[in-house]
């Protein structure tokens, strides 16, 4: 939950139901039935809540982009109102209701200029803006807002610095100094009290005669700590603060109740029961010398390190409603056999939940490194594996969370300082992995050489990444069944690690590949047995999957990956199950902030994988239970973790409705089917054909359905996509080795349905990006001091292409030239049988200019429509390049 906002009792007569606020979803819940009731609709994490006086009615907002506010009703959990555009200045710090619920004020976030906005709700299907008004930035940024509950003309909120009165149409201000909490208006009496940090109450009286404004009366010390809320119940004015107590005061301010042994800290929000108090039997006594019984209704009580009690006056018995985590939830994992999910957060919390019974399975506080920054169950669910942020380690009895040494593993303890973000076991449960902010991979094995006493072993650690390492993965060796180690990073690196030679202090490294150009890998993990062979799936941030020989490691597929504005952040493939498909299987995954499904195997199918958002602010981490029902996610920063329900048959239907076949990727085709880029396709793809017979035979020309192989890198090319040699490498094995494990044989040639699916799959998820030459040139060139602008001399760029990354012969280069800058007409190969190197250099000279701009580059050279480059140098939204077609010459 989010503890800075406050939590109401929304009903607590026969059912005992709170409210309060996760991330960007509120949560109903219904503690007598343990249920909770989510009320989503917000997109962007809840800045402020507030609920009617009859409970009725509830009103969120954000404070994100496009930032609403929704006015839900209680009863049905339905929302019946969504106000947009209110803040666009930035959203909304504080709302509230009138008391009648007809009019609702909302108070901007003030990044420019803070605004005060009342709507009238009625008639029900308009808002009617009643008044708006700028505050004074002076005034300090307003965080609390009331109507007056007898006239909703009259407002009252509250900065630090400042207790503005208004009314509408003629704001007044009041200034006074202090910092400022809380401040109520009383009904009953006509005064208005404001609450400081320093434990003072400041009480305002009506200007006597002028239309409205209040003044300062006096300024009452109340209590020695911090009020921290001040609000009103029936005639009482009544204060939480930092000491966690609650404090009941009648008319002039006499104490005449308190609570202050409820063993909380600094509270944060109180609301009242719904029930009246009746009679006087079991209420608490006031602190009069008459001792009369008090009656005050339930309180709900919430506070900032995340607990929620009720208490009822009756008795006064203190019940625990949640105790949640209040700092950053980073780690979250699945017990492999029972239906039990571990979370543990940066304050120590580690809890263990029931997700089929929804109750707590126990719980343990760690407290001299509380930053938990992952958990990883071993796959036989005796051990729980918790890394902390300051480097430690600890192995936690799976179900109990009991441990023989309290303390971390050793060698964690002294020698590591760096924060751990993976942990892996594997699958005999006998070794431990761990990676850490380090970049390095440190073992461990259990040692069970005397009986009784199992021990955790340190093995040996690599520093075998240079730049943070992505993934950490055990799997299991095909012949032996022994376990291997790899592990993936951000360098691109894959590792793999020697487990049986390693030990006494020394982690020995097998192998190490790189294996991406210019993606960085973002995950990784095994591909289901779909096929004879075993792969490794890896994904990269130019949202690509590929399929690795887990034995050779050679790139044997790549296809398009799930593109929901984020690439993946990590995927863990759906235990078999009785849902969906069984020839099948599924993964689900995480990318920045959404939770999504795919289903395997692998093609490139957009409609085959869905997403949704899940933590607006970013998600940590994600489990999934060992049936595969539900998938969990760690929220990170908005401390909240989410269970979802997995409906494989959903996503069979959504992909279903996507087409058969070859139709989703006819749908991918700029135009489509029948579009352009289709034709142009039939049409290089025949072209091809003729090309590889060679153009001057005399022969009776041979129609077919197939190309060579050795064709694709020219039509790829003809069509906008120009691989790299590598990817060009990457293409021809994935078709090559396409049906090797089947029939032994390779596949020397491509039809036209193949051929898309490479170049649907191969080509860049996002086009060729004005944004990757601007970066480019930025890096290689060089900028006139005169002008600013940056080019590259003719020259330099030659001797790059020549000499750097995948460098070009001489007369590749003079090919590639006179090919775009249309001095032969096709191919160039023909033309250059009869050129000498001496006149290509010429041409080149005369063709190119001595300094090449981005735009001659891109225009002249390239061939691409560029409308206006210096102003989409200027504009950050990446403008994607796709080459200008002539379209009236095919070629012939
Ligand atoms: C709680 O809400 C406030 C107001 O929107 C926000 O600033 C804060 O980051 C939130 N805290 C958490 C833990 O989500
Ligand atoms: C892939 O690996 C398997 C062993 O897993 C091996 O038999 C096969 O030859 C490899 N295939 C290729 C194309 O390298």
């Amino acid at each position: 939950m989010n503890s800075t906002l406050p939590v109401f009792c929304l009903q607590d007569d026969e059912r005992l139901v709170i409210l309060y606020v996760c991330a960007h979803i509120a949560v109903m819940y219904d503690h007598t039935a343990n249920t909770q009731h989510l009320l989503q609709g917000h997109c962007s994490p809840i800045s402020c809540v507030c609920v009617s006086e009859d409970r009725r009615w509830l009103v969120t907002a954000d404070r994100g982009q496009d930032s609403l506010v929704i006015v839900w009703d209680t009863y049905t959990g339905i929302p019946v109102r969504t106000l947009f555009d209110c803040h666009p200045e930035g959203g909304t710090v504080a709302l509230a209701l009138s008391h009648d619920s007809k009019h609702l004020v909302m108070v901007g976030t003030g990044e420019v200029q803070q605004r005060l906005c009342v709507w009238g709700l009625e008639p029900a299907n308009q808002r009617v803006l009643c008044c708006m008004t700028e505050l004074p930035d002076a005034f300090g940024t307003q965080r609390h807002i009331l109507f007056h509950p007898n006239d909703n003309t009259q407002l009252l909120s509250t900065s630090e610095s400042r207790v503005l009165f208004h009314q509408w149409q003629s704001s007044t201000f009041n200034k006074a100094v202090g910092a400022f909490s809380q401040s109520v208006f009383h009904s009953g009496w006509t005064q208005a009290f404001s609450a400081t940090a320093l434990g003072n109450v400041l009480i305002w009286a009506p200007k006597a005669g002028a239309a409205g404004g209040y003044t300062a009366l006096k300024l009452v010390p109340l209590q020695d700590n911090a009020i921290t809320v001040l609000t009103q119940m029936d005639s009482y004015i009544v204060t939480g603060d930092s000491k966690g107590h609650v404090k009941f005061y009648g008319s002039s301010l006499k104490m005449l109740s308190h609570y202050s042994d409820m063993n909380l800290d600094c509270i944060s929000s109180l609301s009242f029961g719904t029930k009246e108090p009746s009679g006087a039997l079991g209420h608490p006594q006031d602190c009069t010398l008459a001792a009369k019984p008090l009656p005050i209704r339930n309180l709900v009580v919430s506070t900032d390190t995340a607990v929620v009690v009720h208490v009822t006056s009756e008795g006064g018995r203190v019940q625990t409603l949640l105790r949640e985590h209040a700092d950053s939830l980073q780690a979250v994992a699945c017990h492999p056999h029972h239906p039990i999910v571990a979370m543990g957060s940066n304050s120590g919390i580690l809890k263990l939940w029931d997700y089929e019974q929804k109750q707590l399975v126990c719980s343990r506080l760690f407290q001299k490194d509380p930053r938990i920054q992952c958990l990883a169950y071993d796959p036989h669910g005796v051990h729980l594996a918790v890394g902390f942020a300051g480097g430690g380690v600890c192995v936690l009895h799976g179900c109990s969370l009991h441990s023989e040494e309290m303390d971390s593993l050793p060698y964690c303890t002294h020698s590591i300082t760096h924060s751990v973000t993976h942990m892996a076991f594997s699958h005999d449960s006998l070794y431990l992995a761990t990676a850490d902010e380090g970049r390095a991979v440190t073992l461990f094995r259990l040692c069970c050489e005397e009986k009784e006493e199992q021990r955790w072993s340190y093995q040996g650690r690599h520093h075998s990444h240079y730049l943070p390492i992505q993934e950490l993965l055990f799997g299991e060796q095909l012949d032996t069944g022994l376990p291997r180690l790899l592990s993936l990073g951000q360098d691109r690196r894959l590792v793999e690690y020697d487990l049986q030679g390693s030990g006494g202090d020394r982690l020995v490294v097998l192998s190490a590949e790189r294996v991406e150009q210019s993606g960085v890998p973002t995950c990784m993990c095994w591909y289901p047995p779909l096929t004879t062979e075993s792969f490794l799936l890896t994904t990269s941030h130019l949202y690509k999957m590929k399929l690795y020989n887990s034995t050779t490691k050679m790139c044997r597929k790549t296809l398009l990956g799930p593109c929901f504005g984020s690439p993946l952040r990590k995927m863990m493939l759906l235990p078999k199950n009785s849902e969906g498909d069984p020839s099948a299987r599924y993964m689900a995954y995480i990318t920045t902030d959404k939770v999504g499904l795919q289903i395997l195997p692998l093609d490139g199918n957009p409609h085959r994988c869905s997403a949704q958002l899940c933590h607006s602010t970013g998600v940590t981490s994600m489990a999934v239970s060992h049936e595969g029902r539900y998938a969990f996610t760690a929220g990170g920063t908005d401390c909240t973790a989410f269970c979802w329900e997995i409906s494989l048959s959903a996503l069979e239907a959504a992909a279903a409705l996507g087409g058969k076949d070859l139709e989703p990727f006819y749908s991918l085709l700029e135009g489509g089917r029948d579009g352009e880029l289709f034709r142009e396709m039939e049409d290089y793809f025949y072209y091809s054909q003729l090309r590889s017979q060679g153009m001057d035979s005399m022969e009776t020309r041979q129609v077919s359905t197939h190309i060579p192989l050795a064709e694709v890198p020219f039509v790829m090319r003809a069509l906008g996509f120009y691989p790299t040699e590598q990817e060009l490498e990457d293409m021809q094995n994935e078709v090559k080795f396409s049906r090797y494990a089947e029939t032994g044989q390779y596949v020397t040639q491509v039809d036209l349905p193949e051929f898309i699916r490479l170049f649907v799959n191969h080509r860049p998820a996002q086009g060729l990006q004005l944004h990757e030459l601007q970066w480019a040139f930025s890096v290689l060139g060089e900028s006139h001091t005169a002008t600013g602008h940056t080019h590259i001399t003719r020259d330099t760029l030659l001797e790059l292409l020549q000499a750097r990354g995948e460098h070009m012969t001489e007369e590749e280069l003079a090919e590639c030239f006179s090919s775009l800058l249309g001095v032969s007409p096709e191919g160039g190969r023909l033309e250059w049988g009869r050129t000498s190197w001496q006149d290509a250099d010429a041409l080149l000279e005369k063709d190119i200019p001595e300094e090449i701009t981005l735009e001659t580059f891109v225009k002249g050279i390239l061939g691409f429509p560029l409308s206006n480059p210096e102003a989409s140098l200027a504009s950050t939204n990446a403008s994607s390049l796709t080459p200008a077609r002539d379209t009236s010459a095919p070629p012939t």
